[in-house]
């Protein structure tokens, strides 16, 4: 199956691998690390952006495929829709199943308001149920939220939002305490510790993780708590509008049933946008490690409503993404696996890198290795660099990766590659969207009763994210957001309902001289083949 380049380079790899294994590569200087970026991060690809001209964000930068959609015209002709007949009536409506929008139920429950979810596919299709390698916390006696901060404030270059970063780290350790609680069965020593290790930028162990399937594990435990609490959940039906109320607030959405294509209607006093990533618009032609439905839905949505982008031109290309078997190409291979002692190998059987660089940095590494360096290995159809898996089991022992990542075993295994004698073949992979929609700390947006939490925020993580910082914002800000919007919801009085704002966009489109025939939001990627161009 390996083609003749692979299977000599595979020699190579086998060879160098225990003087490999003993290597302590030396980290990137700050000047080494700027330099990178600019030449092979595609987060400097300038002729990948566009500047947009219209909506509060004009005149700055976002990726081409964002820009098309955020220009884009609506799905509905404000006309026909008939705001009178209300489907829905709640105090706190969720827009998006994932881990965000199950955080931030449990909490709206809690706090005694009536809210539902939405979402357009089922409850847990989302990015929470695809994160493998674990959540940050700093909650081990060698380390503090103070420590966490600067290891994140650092990695995102210096960008994060200070309050918001200043939340996630102190709200962090009460996080776990409850996903333990709720029953999340974290990885513990048999003395009932939780096992933590190292990722990518962090100067202490902090990561606590459930095997290598930690995102599912979680999701599945929200997914429970929100059922047995008799939340309603709302699915295959997209909100493809927000609705406001005479006096400019938010006051619900226009949503799309999927399978009928009946338009339906949800008013409420406050609205929580947790609608997830942009993986599946494929920035830069990537593959991606995010589920079907990640097409920046409630960026569209907000930014139509007024509410501003924080960071939308920076994304987050994870630097481990399969390369090989074409059948799992793009899928995530967790940074665990370089936690747990594994090195990236070029053809030659050669480390480059440090593999606990950040990932943005981690990632420039591998393009370089494959482009000027030509130090890729070239499978039929695309390139890559070899991640040494069998390194782990030197460091660890045997029976290290069945025990700590039996889904990567898995995964691999289906096509015949045992991950613990073969290394693997990887190349960055779009992962995560940095930016986002623009909140203060209580995750209010400027446009009031709008909320957002979860992929969806700009600005916690700064210009890049560390590992397990994201299913961390998921629960913190997923939490904060229930909190804040059904405690707002209590002294909201809710005026006629509009759409106006829709109207109005529609019209600077026109005066912006905008030619386009997208609509948006996106809802479902379209991997219809194209034929002739048709
Ligand atoms: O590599 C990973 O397991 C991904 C984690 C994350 O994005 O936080």
């Amino acid at each position: 199956m390996y083609n003749k380049e692979m299977q000599e380079s595979m020699k190579k790899v086998a060879a160098n691998r225990a003087e490999n294994a003993a290597l302590e590569p030396r980290r990137m200087t700050a000047e080494e690390k700027d330099t990178l970026l600019a030449t092979y991060h595609p987060d400097y690809k300038q002729d990948q952006f566009a500047t947009l001209q219209i909506g509060p964000n004009k005149g700055e930068k976002v990726p081409l495929e964002l820009a098309d959609l955020l220009q884009a015209h609506s799905r509905i002709n404000t006309k026909d829709i008939n705001l009178d007949k209300v489907d829905y009536d709640v105090d706190v409506l969720i827009i998006g199943g994932g881990g965000a929008g199950a955080s931030a139920a449990i909490e709206a429950d809690n706090n005694g308001a009536s809210c539902m979810i939405v979402t357009k596919l089922r409850i847990g299709d989302a990015n929470t149920m695809m994160a493998e390698g674990g959540i940050q916390a700093a909650d081990k006696e060698n380390d503090s939220p103070a420590q966490h901060y600067i290891d994140a404030f650092g990695g995102g270059h210096f960008a994060a939002k200070p309050e918001l970063l200043y939340k996630l780290v102190n709200d962090a350790p009460e996080a776990i305490q409850w996903l333990n609680d709720l029953g999340v069965e974290f990885d513990k020593a048999p003395d009932g510790t939780m096992i933590t290790t190292h990722g990518g930028g962090t100067s202490r162990k902090r990561m606590h993780a459930a095997k290598d399937y930690s995102g599912a594990e979680i999701m599945r435990t929200l997914r429970d708590e929100v059922q047995n609490r008799q939340i309603p959940v709302v699915d295959f039906t997209a909100a493809i509008e927000l609705i406001k109320d005479t006096e400019g607030k938010v006051a619900g959405a226009v949503l799309l049933n999927m399978e009928t294509d009946e338009i339906l209607i949800a008013k409420a006093k406050t609205v929580i946008i947790a609608t997830g990533g942009a993986g599946r618009l494929h920035y830069q032609g990537f593959p991606t490690s995010n589920h079907y439905g990640a097409t920046a839905d409630g960026l569209v949505l907000g930014y139509r409503a007024g509410a501003k982008l924080l960071y939308a031109d920076t994304l987050q290309y994870h630097p481990t993404g399969a390369a090989y078997p074409e059948q799992i190409f793009g899928a995530l291979v967790t940074e665990k696996v370089r936690s747990l002692g594994a090195k990236l190998v070029n053809v030659n059987g050669e480390v480059f890198m440090h593999p606990l660089e950040t990932r943005d940095v981690s990632a420039a590494s591998i393009i370089r290795e494959c482009s000027t360096n030509g130090n890729g290995v070239h499978t039929d159809d695309g390139v890559g660099v070899w991640l040494d898996t069998p390194m782990i089991e030197l460091k660890g022992g045997e029976g290290t990766i069945e025990k700590r990542i039996p889904a990567m075993m898995r995964m691999f295994g289906k096509y015949g590659i045992d991950i613990r004698k073969e290394p693997i073949l990887v190349y960055p992979t779009l992962h995560y969207q940095n930016g986002g929609l623009d909140i203060k700390a209580d995750g209010m947006t400027e446009v009031e009763n709008l909320y957002v939490a979860g992929e969806a925020v700009g600005g916690i993580h700064g210009r890049n994210r560390l590992m397990g910082n994201s299913l961390l914002d998921v629960i913190v800000f997923g939490r904060n957001a229930g909190k804040h919007a059904s405690e707002k919801s209590k002294s909201v009085d809710v005026a006629d309902l509009t759409l106006s704002h829709v109207d109005s966009f529609e019209a600077e489109i026109k005066d912006a001289g905008i030619e386009t025939e997208t609509v948006s939001p996106k809802l479902l990627p379209d991997y219809t083949r194209k034929v002739n161009n048709k």
